[in-house]
């Protein structure tokens, strides 16, 4: 079917785009468009013209999968001017989403009608790349240099109110928009309107001191992270150009600024981020289960965690029910959640009366039979094997008849947990990232007996709670603290062969972690995976190096930033500062362990931290434990702080070539075989000369 309807009506040429889901601007829309509209141009029975999209949206974009493949005419750029160019009045009628490509058809539209619900935005920074289709230059001569860089550098889109207040658009309707449309066009024709074409717009919004300035101060904020990420800087290259040279030199400026950026490896990398956190909600078990609505969740445990997640709940629309064992710990759970809002307000994210309706849909209990009519009922209790068994037994006793029951844990057992359940089918682990109400990660744990349906259901939760929700076998630390154990190994022993937290922590900043892994220990508190170190210890081979300086720091009560000495030490407003004190005890450390200190560079720590990662995540794939290498990139991303810019530590390692990863593997495993033992998955891919991609 065309993906293009054209319909003359009453001397009106009405043009449809029909491209589910999203009415993508791809090869067949582009020339189906462009022919539509200036065929249109040439019939002497249409005096105005009308574009709009069917279905949900206009266009959202260019067809994200066409970029890195050979770009087949006509380009955006070409369509945009060539609609811009026909000669009668050409209205676009916008709804949904008119995003990137999309927002710059209807710029280069003559007249912009907007549903009120419409959302208008320039997305492409997120993906690595400045607008590319004369967004730079035609939105500047709209609505002004300031407002042009907050739209394009910001990535965000505004509502259609804003829009029509800065210029962007010039008729807001609450319904029948394309009615409107045809009815506004039809007057311009009858009034014999002159074509008004946004290139010849606003000099005057261009010119002068203000705009020179504006680009000024963003320009020098922006050039210094440019190395890391170049798309903002370009933008602002691109909108100056709009101020200092005419239309066709502006657009010239700004195809070569594309270009450049479209080739780089980060916008590769965040175009593949893009797609890959769309893949990663789609379960294998969506393709029989189904999900049960969900309106009421119980949460057993108001500490940091149930609290946090019994406050993205209450954000999320649903009722909850949280239970404590005492009266004073439900007062504890109400001040958390009560702070959780108030820092919501303070950043603008909550108003005070919608704090108190969302309390209002809050129930706290000390019974656990208060969860009768929970659709889905979470424990987030101590992370102790007997005390979630015996918590989920009880949960069980009162549950309804179909609720979902779910173990809120970062690394035990599913299915040794819900063995001892009646209907173990409704039992499954959800791995929330502290702060819960924030992080966008969720790792679904299905386990051996775990139903599709309770599964649908967890994954409908997610969506609602506005969280990405990524499939986990089970293992010990499910996908993402089972790679974080691997690169935490793989830092302790770089400390016993000579490196500093401090060194370590530096270099993976560099490399674009959001924190090193040592500064990351002191924040969640060493004491926390002190008992796991403690049960692993029993099981762990004893020809394996060991670096014990965690255990050493836990035994001096140094537990981290909240006891104001870890691997660092915290001054009064919780600054890190490095201790002479845990240097000592390091040489000590290595002593004991015969190590012998050399010095590292920052290379080869990145170098042997991401191979590491890359290992355990590749055994991870063959464990079937991910369903695929991208998923591994979007917990790394959105759960560790792995930056996003370099596409997740499968992409990178795709990047590189797993061949040289694998090779580094191999050296390392030279003076230390029993740690650097290559994934056989990764071997086998390396040496096809395949990539992590094709097993996405
Ligand atoms: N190209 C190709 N596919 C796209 C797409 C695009 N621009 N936008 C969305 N899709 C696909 C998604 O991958 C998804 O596919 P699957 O169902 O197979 O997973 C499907 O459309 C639905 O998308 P979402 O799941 O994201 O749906 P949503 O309702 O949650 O969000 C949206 C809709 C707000 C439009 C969101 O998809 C979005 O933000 N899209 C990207 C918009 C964008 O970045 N546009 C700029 C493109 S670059 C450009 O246009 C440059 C230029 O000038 C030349």
């Amino acid at each position: 079917m065309s993906k293009i309807a054209a319909e003359v009506r009453d001397g009106i040429q009405i043009i449809a785009i029909s491209n589910p889901p999203v009415n993508a601007l791809s090869h067949e829309v582009r020339s189906g468009l462009v022919e539509a509209v200036e065929r249109a141009g040439s019939r002497r029975d249409v005096a105005a013209i009308v574009i709009y999209g069917e279905g949900r949206t206009f266009p959202a974009g260019a067809d994200i999968r066409e970029f890195g493949t050979p770009p087949v005419a006509p380009w955006l750029p070409e369509v945009c001017n060539r609609i811009e160019a026909v000669e009668k009045p050409l209205v676009a009628a916008i709804h949904g989403t008119a995003l990137g490509g999309g927002l710059e058809v209807a710029l280069a539209s003559h007249y912009r009608i907007a549903d009120s619900k419409a959302r208008l935005g320039f997305p492409e920074v997120n993906l690595g790349i400045p607008p590319g289709a004369g967004g730079t230059q035609r939105t500047p001569r709209l609505c002004g240099v300031e407002h042009a860089l907050d739209l394009m550098l910001s990535g965000k889109p505004i509502g259609a109110a804003s829009a029509a207040e800065i210029g962007l658009v010039d008729k807001v309707v609450d319904d029948g928009l394309v009615a409107a449309a045809i009815a506004f066009v039809r007057e311009l024709a009858r009034d014999a309107a002159p074509v008004r074409r946004s290139r010849d717009a606003g000099r005057e919004l261009l010119d002068g001191i203000k705009a020179a300035a504006s680009i000024r101060k963003r320009k020098d904020r922006l050039e210094a992270q440019s190395r890391v990420l170049p798309a903002p800087a370009r933008i602002v290259e691109c909108v100056e150009a709009a101020v200092n040279l005419d239309f066709e030199d502006g657009l010239a400026t700004e195809r070569r600024l594309f270009s450049d950026c479209l080739a780089s490896p980060q916008s590769s990398a965040l175009r593949h981020v893009f797609f890959a956190e769309r893949k990663a909600s789609k379960f294998p078990e969506l393709s029989t289960g189904s999900a049960h609505s969900i309106r009421e969740a119980g949460i057993v445990g108001g500490g940091t965690m149930g609290s946090a997640i019994a406050a993205a709940c209450l954000q999320s629309g649903l009722k909850v029910v949280l239970v404590e064992r005492s009266e004073a710990q439900l007062e504890k759970a109400a001040g958390i959640i009560e702070r959780i809002f108030s820092e919501s307000i303070s950043r603008g994210k909550l108003t005070e009366p919608r704090k108190t309706e969302l309390l209002s849909s809050l129930e706290m209990s000390v019974e656990c039979g208060s969860l009768g009519k929970s659709d889905i009922i979470v424990e987030a209790v101590f992370e102790d094997f007997a005390v979630k068994r015996r918590v989920v037994a009880e949960m069980e006793a009162v549950a309804k008849r179909d609720a979902v029951l779910a173990s809120n844990t970062s690394y035990l057992d599913i299915d040794e947990l819900g063995r001892a359940l009646a209907k173990p089918e409704k039992f499954v682990g959800l791995h929330f990232f502290a702060p819960a109400n924030i992080m966008k990660l969720l790792e679904v744990v299905v386990g051996d007996r775990t139903s599709p349906d309770a599964v649908a259901t967890c994954v409908g939760l997610a969506k609602k709670l506005g969280k990405i929700p990524v499939r986990s076998g089970v293992c010990d630390g499910f996908i993402g603290n089972r790679i974080g154990a691997a690169y935490r190994e793989a830092c302790d022993q770089m400390l016993l062969d000579g490196a500093t937290p401090y060194l370590i922590d530096e270099a993976m900043r560099d490399f674009g972690m959001r924190m090193g892994p040592f500064e990351s220990m002191d924040l969640s508190g060493l004491d926390i995976s002190w008992p796991r170190r403690k049960r692993l210890k029993s099981v762990r081979d004893r020809r394996l190096r060991y670096c014990r300086l965690a255990d050493a720091l836990c035994e001096l009560t140094r537990f981290g930033r909240k006891s104001g000495r870890g691997f660092y030490l915290y001054d009064d407003i919780g600054r890190p500062r490095p201790d002479g004190d845990v240097l000592s005890l390091l040489e000590d450390i290595r002593a004991e362990a015969g190590c012998q200190g050399r010095p590292f560079e920052f290379s080869e720590i990145q170098n042997r931290a991401h191979a590491a990662m890359v290992n355990e995540a590749s055994k991870v794939i063959e464990e079937g434990i991910a369903c695929r290498p991208s998923d591994i990139d979007v917990v790394e991303i959105h759960g560790y702080g792995y930056p996003r810019w370099r596409g997740g530590p499968m992409k990178y390692a795709d990047d590189l070539g797993l061949e040289s990863i694998l090779s580094n593997i191999r050296i390392f495993g030279e003076t230390d075989p029993l740690f650097w033992v290559p994934s056989p998955l990764l071997a086998k891919l390396a040496d096809r000369g395949s990539a992590f991609s094709d097993l996405n």
